[in-house]
């Protein structure tokens, strides 16, 4: 459920439930310098927030989705932020590679994927991994937040409801299991380092280049 305002920003109620125990792990793992690459920021509100918490550092978010993207630059706007942020880019996870600007080549410093994994195929997964692997520096985080199976198992029954529906709005969809996702970077230089369990049956995992 959406709802929208003539500025152009989006509420995601979602969003805003996450929000505080998603916070609570960055500041454990985000580094202390660098910009900080947000894959699929969806309305923006996680990154305006998070870019107000974390403000030694620089947070860049990016989605597919135009009106997504308006959604984020509204946002920015509407907590004035332009100076610091810069506009939303548009990158589709799966198409490589990512076009990122010079500075955030240069100064990638992790990469925050929040609630994609399971509303995308599992080419998006790939991608994100790999890119992950190609674009951050050494010791940097890549962090993906969302519902997760494990040993092909729900965690929960809510869980197993959700993805039968996402399953049935779209075939390519559905909530992947951590085994899996290890399995995907045993040839790339990421290490799982931690899986977090979150509010609502959800976990946050931690994967570091090493
Ligand atoms: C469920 S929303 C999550 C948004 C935000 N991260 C949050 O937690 O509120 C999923 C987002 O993924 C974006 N998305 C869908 N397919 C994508 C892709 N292939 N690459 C990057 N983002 C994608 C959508 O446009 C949408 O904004």
């Amino acid at each position: 459920m959406t709802t929208t305002n003539p500025d152009q920003r989006l509420y995601f109620p979602a969003t805003v439930r996450n929000l505080e125990p998603i916070a609570d792990v960055l500041q454990q793992w985000l580094p202390n310098w660098g910009i900080i690459l947000e894959i699929a920021s969806g309305s923006g509100e996680h990154a305006v927030e998070f870019q107000q918490r974390f403000s030694h550092l620089r947070w860049q978010a990016s989605d597919p989705d135009p009106q997504h993207r308006d959604s984020i630059n509204a946002w920015i706007r509407h907590t004035v932020q332009t100076n610091t942020m810069a506009r939303a880019l548009d990158i589709d996870v799966s198409h490589n590679p990512w076009p990122l600007p010079k500075d955030v080549k240069a100064c990638l410093s992790a990469i925050v994927c929040i609630n994609l994994l399971h509303i995308s195929s599992k080419k998006c997964t790939a991608s994100l991994l790999q890119q992950a692997a190609e674009r951050l520096p050494r010791q940097a985080p890549l962090m993906i937040y969302g519902p997760f199976k494990r040993y092909g198992a729900h965690t929960s029954l809510s869980n197993a409801n959700f993805d039968a529906s996402l399953r049935e709005r779209n075939i390519n969809w559905g909530v992947r299991d951590i085994e899996w996702i290890e399995s995907l970077i045993t040839t790339l230089p990421l290490r799982l380092m931690e899986y977090k369990t979150m509010p609502a049956n959800n976990q946050m995992l931690i994967l570091i280049h090493e």
